[in-house]
């Protein structure tokens, strides 16, 4: 998935080490004449354009602040903590991988505003549409055929950003039920099966691509498991009519949806909202993660990748949204018509919280900014009402 996947910190490169420009040296009688006769030393460079945006684009900064302070603990300390670093006045963009709450100026905002008018206006051919939007399915199982390098990521920031992940793999927690869809390759369900100490755990890791199921099945972690097994891996699409195998109305506690909802297309959303509500306990919660509008992944999409508003095809023919925070807010309560697990005719989702997760990371040898948007939310289905 290239950047598109980057959802933890670049690896930190270190930089070249400059040797400190000697001062020229001029005759005393031409010492007064400095200005005329040295061309000053360049300005610290803005670094190269990262996927098209320009270099020259700067963050929004907060006001500096003069000590480490509780406000910025981060700043100047590692390992990097989410959510904490933030840039102010001064600050070397470089000195760091990463920065948190990274506001984009009205510059960058123009920009975007200039590539979607562009993207729309070089937008995929019917006959493209089509070939991308009938049985996508194929799109993600050549994918998943061509990238057996790029998977198993260290995903350190699930249980910072999901703290309910680290509190039911705990050994004493009890049943519980949790069920991945989209799971991939594995890249989250192994991290937790790898964390996990509750005996009474079970996690289904579906995705409706069997090529991804392959892949997760015929890991070591998965075949060594002993019997009950903690991982179960199977073929299931999200938006379709029937509930995934071994699953029953109301039997899940927890739902991840990571970077899957973002594969839909919108005509999808609905039936994948009914699905996931009629397999939720009461109480039960979906943990969501995806992009964001305005990420450098959308930005950067050149001609021939525009589907439909905010909704694009990538070069190996897998499709892509982002989402804006309000849009999000309004899919997650809205009202899902032909649930009837316990007896509610229609039903919404609670939405617990929902946040934009703005970052810029730095590749600090190429001095590239990189501007990433993830949305996060929790969404509930309610506990059930007495009456
Ligand atoms: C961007 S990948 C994310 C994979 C994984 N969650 C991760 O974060 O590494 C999106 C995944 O969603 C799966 N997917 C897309 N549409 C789906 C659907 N309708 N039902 C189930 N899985 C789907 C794709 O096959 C792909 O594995």
């Amino acid at each position: 998935m290239g950047i598109d996947d980057v959802t933890e910190p670049a690896v930190d490169a270190q930089l070249p080490t400059r040797n400190k420009q000697q001062r020229q040296q001029l005759t005393k009688g031409m010492e007064h004449m400095r200005s005329y006769v040295i061309i000053p030393e360049t300005p610290q460079s803005a670094g190269e354009d990262a996927y098209g945006v320009p270099a020259t684009y700067e963050p929004v900064r907060k006001p500096a602040t003069t000590i480490v302070s509780d406000e910025n603990p981060q700043k100047r300390s590692d390992p990097f903590q989410f959510g904490t670093r933030y840039l102010e006045e001064g600050d070397d963009i470089f000195a760091h991988n990463a920065w948190d709450h990274v506001e984009v100026d009205a510059q960058y905002s123009e920009f975007i505003e200039q590539q979607t008018t562009f993207q729309r206006e070089n937008q995929v051919s019917d006959f493209d549409k089509q070939r991308f939007n009938d049985k996508p399915e194929k799109w993600w199982d050549k994918f998943y055929g061509n990238n057996q390098a790029n998977f198993f990521k260290d995903r350190k920031w699930l249980v910072q950003e999901f703290p309910i992940l680290g509190e039911v793999t705990k050994e004493d927690y009890g049943a519980v039920t949790l069920l991945e869809v989209g799971a991939g390759a594995g890249n989250t369900a192994f991290p937790l099966l790898a964390m996990n100490r509750n005996p009474e755990l079970r996690l289904h890791a579906c995705d409706y691509s069997a090529k991804a199921i392959d892949v997760i099945r015929s890991q070591p972690a998965y075949t060594a498991q002993e019997s009950p097994a903690v991982l179960q891996a199977d073929v299931w699409d999200i938006a379709g009519q029937d509930l995934p195998p071994g699953l029953t109305p109301s039997s899940v506690d927890l739902v991840l949806l990571i970077f899957i909802f973002s594969a839909l297309s919108p005509d999808q959303w609905t039936q994948a909202l009914r699905n996931i509500f009629t397999l939720l306990k009461s109480g039960g919660e979906v943990l969501f993660r995806d992009y964001g509008r305005g990420d450098l992944a959308q930005v950067r999409f050149k001609k021939g990748r525009y589907l439909d508003e905010n909704f694009y095809v990538r070069g190996d023919g897998t499709r892509v949204y982002f989402f804006d925070e309000e849009e999000l807010r309004r899919i997650w309560s809205s009202s899902i018509d032909g649930v009837t697990a316990d007896s509610r005719q229609t039903a919404s989702f609670e939405v617990r919280d929902l946040a934009v997760d703005r970052r810029m990371l730095v590749n600090r040898q190429r001095k590239l900014k990189m501007y990433r948007c993830w949305m996060q939310g929790r969404f509930m289905k309610p506990l059930r009402s007495e009456t």
